[in-house]
């Protein structure tokens, strides 16, 4: 009984406020099974396995990665040291039992591989992989096999495992309305506060640090080094929400709701690559068939602001936009 109230009162702490977002990761589950599958289900899971953890360099997939990220970046190692099992936003436990999902963004019912899949586009500023290639068929055993033993429960409302959606859409919906308000101020806020809680790992510069990811910007051959306009981290409420959960690194939940919103509106005014749909799919003899009623899509760092009802130049005033 008395667990019960507890779990009760984190439950609606959670729903008030995103500080209560990591008490309500006490209640999910931070670890893959113990043993590997038997035969070839368990080679694809390590083979999933390793892709998540080297996605920019690995043979089967660093064609389709335009970025020097890894899926881990986001999809954070637990500590069982493997990919998306760390309790934030964006584990991957549970995620299997949400699919086939329905996707307002794509206006169709997706598989656990096109979810996969579509983040290469988007998150790892690349192209959409083949559909059942290896690689998305391994990606897709690794994440279905940190289910294990959990109840199937079909989301008809967003691709999200039962751990994500609410903690997502609540923190997307808190951190939207934040933002519309934001001024120049919260940006200047926002860079004193990088600099002095994420630089140390991410760079004054956004570049990354050995083997702390980058987070904007180009590198000295001119190409991108991070998320593009079209990723979920790249949305002033969503990265927010996704920071907040999970960053600085072994200190998620730490950052005041404010705190977050400012320092991933400062993040997220510098540059990005652009994101335009058409010329993130291959050619269809190439790609197969891309499951999706939406084949049109744009986004920039000025119309991610735009969304928000915020003028670029205005939140940034004399940091000139390179
Ligand atoms: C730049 C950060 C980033 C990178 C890199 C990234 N993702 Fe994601 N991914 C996200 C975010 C944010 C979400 C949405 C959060 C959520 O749903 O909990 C998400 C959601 C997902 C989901 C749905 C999970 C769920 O339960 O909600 C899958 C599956 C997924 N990503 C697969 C991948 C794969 C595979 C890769 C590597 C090819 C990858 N992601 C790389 C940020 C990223
Ligand atoms: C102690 C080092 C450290 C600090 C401090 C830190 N991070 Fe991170 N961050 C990481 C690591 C490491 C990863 C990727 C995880 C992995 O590769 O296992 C990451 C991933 C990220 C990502 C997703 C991947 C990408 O590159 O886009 C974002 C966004 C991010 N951090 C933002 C922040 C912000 C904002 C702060 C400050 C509030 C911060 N981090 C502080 C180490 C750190």
């Amino acid at each position: 009984m008395k667990v019960n109230t507890l779990r009760y009162s984190m439950a609606a702490l959670a729903l008030v406020s995103l500080a209560g977002a990591n008490l309500f990761a006490a209640d999910i589950p931070t670890a893959a099974p113990k043993a590997y599958p038997d035969g070839e289900v368990g080679r694809m899971v390590k083979l999933g396995e390793a892709i998540m953890n080297e996605t920019d360099t690995h043979p089967l997939t660093k064609d389709f990665v335009g970025n020097k990220l890894k899926c881990k970046s986001c999809h954070l190692q637990g500590s069982d040291g493997k990919p998306g099992t760390a309790p934030g936003i964006a584990t991957w436990i549970g995620t299997a039992t949400s699919f086939p999902a329905y996707s307002k963004r794509e206006k169709s019912v997706q598989t656990l591989q096109d979810r996969s899949n579509n983040c290469f586009m988007r998150s790892m500023n690349g192209k959409r992989p083949i559909i059942d290639s290896e690689a998305s068929v391994a990606m897709a055993t690794y994440i279905t096999w940190l289910s294990t033993s959990m109840p199937i429960k079909q989301n008809t409302k967003m691709p999200c495992s039962p751990m994500n959606s609410d903690r997502w859409m609540g923190g997307a919906k808190h951190f939207g309305k934040m933002q519309k308000k934001a001024t120049h101020a919260n940006y200047l806020n926002g860079q004193k506060l990088y600099d002095a809680k994420c630089a140390s790992c991410h760079g004054q510069d956004g570049a990354g640090i050995g083997t702390f990811p980058p987070l904007w910007g180009k590198d000295k051959a001119g190409k991108w080094l991070s998320y593009n306009t079209g990723a979920g981290m790249s949305k002033l409420n969503k990265g927010a929400a996704w920071v907040q959960s999970n960053m600085p690194l072994g200190q998620g939940g730490t950052l005041k709701d404010q705190e977050a919103a400012d320092i991933m509106l400062y993040v997220n005014a510098q540059p990005h690559a652009n994101f335009d749909l058409q010329k993130r799919l291959l050619p269809k003899e190439e790609m197969g068939y891309y499951n999706s009623k939406v084949l049109k899509e744009k986004h920039s760092v000025r119309s991610n602001f735009k969304a928000f009802g915020l003028d670029i130049d205005t939140i940034r005033g004399d940091h000139k936009i390179k």
